[in-house]
């Protein structure tokens, strides 16, 4: 049997940076399904449809072929046959990726795919919905959060050094918006499962934050005792 790790939490949290170290250590497959709602807001992006038209988001999901590949290790969206790992990263796709992820037609496509990975290898996989509703029997659950000033403040740090013009109230402004949305849909609303470890990285550094995944999962009897 596979075993599976599952993080949850509001954007900005660390998750990804967080479960790619983990993968490493463990050996395990880093799958990180918010790139897959990116890749599903591109495809809308590209049809010129708006973040409002939710009918006509939910009729063209099916055009959107998403698959993932691994590539030395890396995860590789590919939307409709092309590699679009370096146009889903920008803060717009983000918003939009939000707003399509409320829509049952998306999500149901979503879901299965996320589940196939599940079920072919050791995973670690991130999102808002992997321990609620993807994968409900993980071996491990996490709920990774820390304060919207803190998520903001990391975030408005990373533009910087990507040498990107930025504001720490937009972005402050930016990311409680994205948690209302993801927390508030209707389905597969944020929220932390009832068999999820709560872990705040508020005042933790990377290093300790990975730490004490690990410790939790070896509790579980993954990745050694
Ligand atoms: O983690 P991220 O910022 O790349 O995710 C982008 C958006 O995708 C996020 O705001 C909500 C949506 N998402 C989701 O609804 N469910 C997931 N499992 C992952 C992401």
């Amino acid at each position: 049997m596979n075993y599976s790790i599952a993080v949850d939490g509001p954007a900005g949290a660390g998750k990804s940076t967080i479960a790619k170290m983990i993968a490493k250590r463990m050996g395990c497959v880093y799958v990180d399904t918010g790139a897959m709602y990116r890749a599903m807001a591109l495809f809308m992006m590209q049809q010129g449809i708006a973040d409002t038209e939710g009918e006509e988001v939910s009729r063209q999901c099916r055009r959107a072929d998403i698959t993932i590949r691994y590539e030395g290790g890396e995860q590789v969206v590919f939307l409709n046959g092309e590699n679009v790992n370096g146009q889903i990263r920008t803060e717009e796709v983000g918003r939009m990726a939000s707003a399509v992820a409320k829509m049952p037609d998306v999500r149901a496509k979503l879901l299965e795919l996320q589940q196939k990975l599940a079920k072919s290898s050791d995973v670690i996989m991130d999102g808002r919905d992997i321990g609620t509703c993807v994968l409900p029997d993980a071996t491990v659950k996490i709920y990774l959060t820390a304060s919207a000033d803190v998520r903001a403040g990391r975030r408005y740090e990373e533009l910087q050094e990507k040498g990107m013009v930025c504001d720490f109230e937009t972005i402050r402004a930016d990311i409680i918006e994205r948690d209302r949305q993801d927390m508030n849909r209707e389905i597969s609303p944020l929220r932390q499962a009832e068999d999820a470890v709560l872990v705040d990285s508020s005042l933790m550094t990377v290093n300790e934050v990975v730490e004490e995944i690990i410790g939790i999962c070896r509790q579980k009897g993954v990745g050694g005792k």
